[in-house]
């Protein structure tokens, strides 16, 4: 059994991270190894957890927390096996929200397989490949097969130029397909860790 989280990057009021990933999730559901429960999909949103600008003093490298918000965060992200970021483009990159997030911890990552599912007015892909380097660091296996949502094709507005509004996700029919190949790299690549990942958790 997989367990993956789909991770909300972002944490904004009104944000379109939370139907995003909504779509994924339901997105997932008609693929065969969820179908056939050999793989799960939970959505983790980070701004649940509360946390603030990165406030350990030890690095996470040393897993020496000190705050519950990191135990919390840490026992969340510990209990899965993989992860497709959520993330929007902010500025060319990721959302400060998920970047911080992911400074707080490190082997709670390692060993795990990551794919991604973007959007902004290019697809988000440039905080895609922001994304793929800071999580070499903390030794994910990031997935070649990545979604990218056009905000102005991929989504319906009432209001197109209102930034409060979250939209729907109504994704062109390519993209379906896109993710369903991005899980199955990801599951594979999960797979394949999962004896590093018990040597680790032997340490
Ligand atoms: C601070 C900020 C910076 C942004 N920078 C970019 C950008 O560089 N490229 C882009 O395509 N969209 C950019 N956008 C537009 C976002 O992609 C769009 O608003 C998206 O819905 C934001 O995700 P969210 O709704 O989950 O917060 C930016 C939005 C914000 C709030």
């Amino acid at each position: 059994m997989t367990k993956i989280a789909v991770i909300i990057g972002s944490t904004r009021p009104g944000r379109r991270g939370a139907n995003v990933a909504q779509w994924v999730q339901d997105a997932s559901n008609s693929h065969e190894a969820i179908k056939a429960g050999d793989a799960t999909v939970e959505i983790v949103d980070i701004a649940e957890f509360g946390l603030p600008l990165l406030d350990e003093a030890m690095p996470a490298l040393f897993g020496q927390y000190r705050n519950e918000h990191t135990h919390q965060w840490s026992r969340t992200i510990a209990s899965y096996d993989a992860f497709v970021f959520v993330t929007p483009e902010y500025n060319r990159s990721v959302p400060a929200s998920l970047k911080n997030a992911i400074d707080f911890l490190y082997h709670e990552w390692s060993n795990k397989a990551a794919g991604f599912v973007s959007y902004g007015t290019q697809g988000g892909v440039r905080a895609v490949e922001h994304l793929r380097t800071a999580l070499a660091e903390v030794k994910v296996a990031d997935v070649a097969t990545a979604v990218g949502l056009q905000i102005f094709t991929d989504f319906t507005f009432s209001d197109p130029t209102n930034p409060l509004d979250p939209g729907t996700v109504t994704p062109g029919p390519h993209h379906e397909p896109a993710l369903h190949k991005m899980l199955d790299e990801l599951i594979a690549w999960s797979g394949a860790l999962k004896p590093l990942r018990a040597e680790g958790a032997a340490h």
